[in-house]
């Protein structure tokens, strides 16, 4: 499998993936909106690729710390493999490259809302008890689902912060189920 960073001219593969992934356009709107929103940027845009098809994506964008503003941060949203090629490893490939990329970046946490069970096995940790608080209240059945990545000691009990995301993520319906 190849993994590739995406720009303007994968723009249809990644919108197609995110499309049939989900069965509804509203994440590839999401990805569409995020790309061409300024207050996302830098992001981080990738695909993959299985026999020249694309056959799985992610978004990164960059997220800031009210309180601590010198922190660089980002948010995975979202994630999808095509149906086809679901629990081959396509999306777990795509978790770990994408945060490799950004280690080299200097990004120093990353912060996701999804299904615990699953972002669990790359590091990711319930963050609201960290102090991270999301955009959005995060109901309490669901408060395990707003999880960060890789909180050093030294950044852990220091930040208390409510995450801003880029504008186009500042939406309530994309916090609440
Ligand atoms: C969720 C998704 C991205 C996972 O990608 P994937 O390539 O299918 O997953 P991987 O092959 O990397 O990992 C497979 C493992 O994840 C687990 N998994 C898959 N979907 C899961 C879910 N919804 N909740 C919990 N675990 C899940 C599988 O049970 C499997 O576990 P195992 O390794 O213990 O057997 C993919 O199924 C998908 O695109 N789903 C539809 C869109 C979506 O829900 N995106 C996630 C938004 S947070």
């Amino acid at each position: 499998m190849l993994i590739q960073e995406s720009n303007e001219d994968e723009l249809a593969d990644a919108l197609a993936v995110e499309a049939a992934a989900f069965g509804s356009d509203v994440e590839a709107g999401l990805v569409s909106d995020l790309l061409n929103d300024p207050s996302a940027q830098p992001s981080l845009s990738l695909l993959a690729y299985e026999n020249d098809e694309a056959v799985g994506h992610i978004l990164f964008t960059t997220v800031h710390l009210g309180s601590a503003a010198s922190i660089k941060a980002a948010i995975l949203a979202p994630l999808a493999v095509m149906p086809e090629y679901q629990n081959q490893g396509v999306g777990s490939q795509l978790v770990e490259e994408g945060l490799r990329r950004l280690a080299e970046e200097g990004v120093e946490l990353v912060f996701v809302l999804g299904y615990p069970e699953y972002y669990s096995r790359f590091g990711f940790q319930p963050a609201g008890v960290l102090g991270f608080d999301a955009p959005y209240p995060i109901p309490e059945k669901d408060a395990d689902a707003w999880m960060v990545r890789a909180p050093s000691p030294g950044i852990q009990g220091i930040v208390k912060a409510r995450i801003v995301c880029a504008d186009s993520l500042m939406k309530p319906e994309y916090w609440f189920e």
